[in-house]
């Protein structure tokens, strides 16, 4: 019996992913959230043959309250996506984000924090300080979802084999944050090598298109958004390996954007070579959330310089999302 529960369940991403969920038969009770429009969108899915029973609620008389009551995954899709004109998706995001980890820290504090909504490098702290603004903080029960540039990695090496039916077999640890620099492929660790004779501008090229994968769907939506299909895919296959977890299944390892305060996180604070707050490792999943951050194994001379690289960024990125949540207490 599990109820998850869609924050942003309207949008691009929410209505995909709350299908899929929907879809999902360990989910029992679905309860979906937006500004706008959610009552359609669970009458829609309201009436596919599975067991979901779906729930569509507005913010007048405490929908956000209702819908969050007994909820044990929260998936956040809330906020703005990439177009022309909207640069600066921390300036609107923050805001929603903030609003919406106060309901979960009153109503639902010991439910699973899976965030979409980006910039999640900055969005994630805001959560945490929420959390501990509210006394509720469980470091193990926040995640940063950065399954979209693991989805991407496997698919772009098994295009590169040539055979993309290895597309959902080949693993990648793609580490470090969601955005440019900061999102880091461990190539090295490949499930599936790449070709021999792959050159070095070969492999920087992967890499770039991994960590800029985001701007291949911008630019061909043109005009209309970001990545919302592949996200929903992405953010489905994630919660449903935290859904998994929580019911008891063992030995579910993904990355995860989450607070090095977590058994394993001092550890890899030495290995990456900085004292942050948030990373991007690959970490096991249990019925209580984050068991434990792993290493980030043995990497490569260009991996390394590749982290160091995405150090600053994440810093700043960190603490933007925490002083928000300061300036506005
Ligand atoms: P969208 O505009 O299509 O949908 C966003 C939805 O959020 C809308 O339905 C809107 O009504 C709703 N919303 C706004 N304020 C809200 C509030 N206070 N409470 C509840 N709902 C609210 O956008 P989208 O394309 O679905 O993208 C959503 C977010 O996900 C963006 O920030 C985008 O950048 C991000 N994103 C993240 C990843 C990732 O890998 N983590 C990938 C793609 C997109
Ligand atoms: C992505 O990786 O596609 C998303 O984070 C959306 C974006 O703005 O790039």
């Amino acid at each position: 019996m599990v109820k998850a529960v869609v924050l942003g369940a309207a949008g691009g991403i929410g209505q995909p992913l709350s299908l899929l969920l929907k879809c999902n038969p360990l989910i029992t009770e679905l309860g979906l959230y937006d500004i706008v429009n959610t009552p359609g969108v669970a009458a829609d899915l309201s009436h596919i043959a599975t067991p979901a029973k779906v729930e569509g609620l507005l913010p007048p008389d405490d929908g956000l309250k209702k819908v969050l009551t007994g909820a044990q995954v929260v998936v956040i899709p809330a906020g703005v996506p990439r177009k022309p004109g909207v640069n600066d998706l921390f300036k609107i995001n923050a805001g929603i984000v903030e609003g919406l980890a106060t309901g979960i820290a009153t109503t639902a504090p010991k439910a699973f924090v899976l965030v979409i909504s980006n910039p999640v490098n900055s969005t994630v702290p805001i959560v945490a300080e929420v959390f501990k603004k509210h006394n509720v903080f469980d470091p193990k029960r926040l995640f940063g979802v950065t399954t979209l540039d693991v989805v991407r990695a496997s698919t772009f090496v098994a295009e590169i084999l040539g055979d993309l039916s290895k597309a959902s077999d080949v693993v990648v640890p793609v580490v470090g944050g969601h955005s440019g620099v900061t999102i880091v492929p461990l190539l090295s660790q490949s499930s599936h090598s790449l070709p021999s004779g792959f050159s070095d501008e070969k492999l920087d090229a992967l890499v770039n298109r991994i960590q800029f994968g985001g701007d291949e769907v911008v630019k061909a939506k043109d005009g209309a958004g970001s990545a919302t299909l592949s996200m929903a895919y992405a953010g489905a296959e994630f919660a449903v390996k935290v859904i998994q977890a929580l019911n008891g299944k063992k030995g579910i390892i993904a990355p995860s954007f989450v607070s090095l305060t977590i058994d394993g996180g001092e550890a890899l604070k030495k290995e990456i070579g900085a004292d942050l707050e948030f990373f991007s490792a690959p970490v096991e999943l249990g019925p209580e959330g984050v068991v434990k951050i792993n290493s980030l194994g043995k990497l490569t001379d260009k991996e390394k310089k590749l982290v160091a690289a995405a150090i600053p960024d994440l810093t700043n990125n960190i603490q933007t999302g925490i002083a928000f949540t300061k300036k506005s207490n």
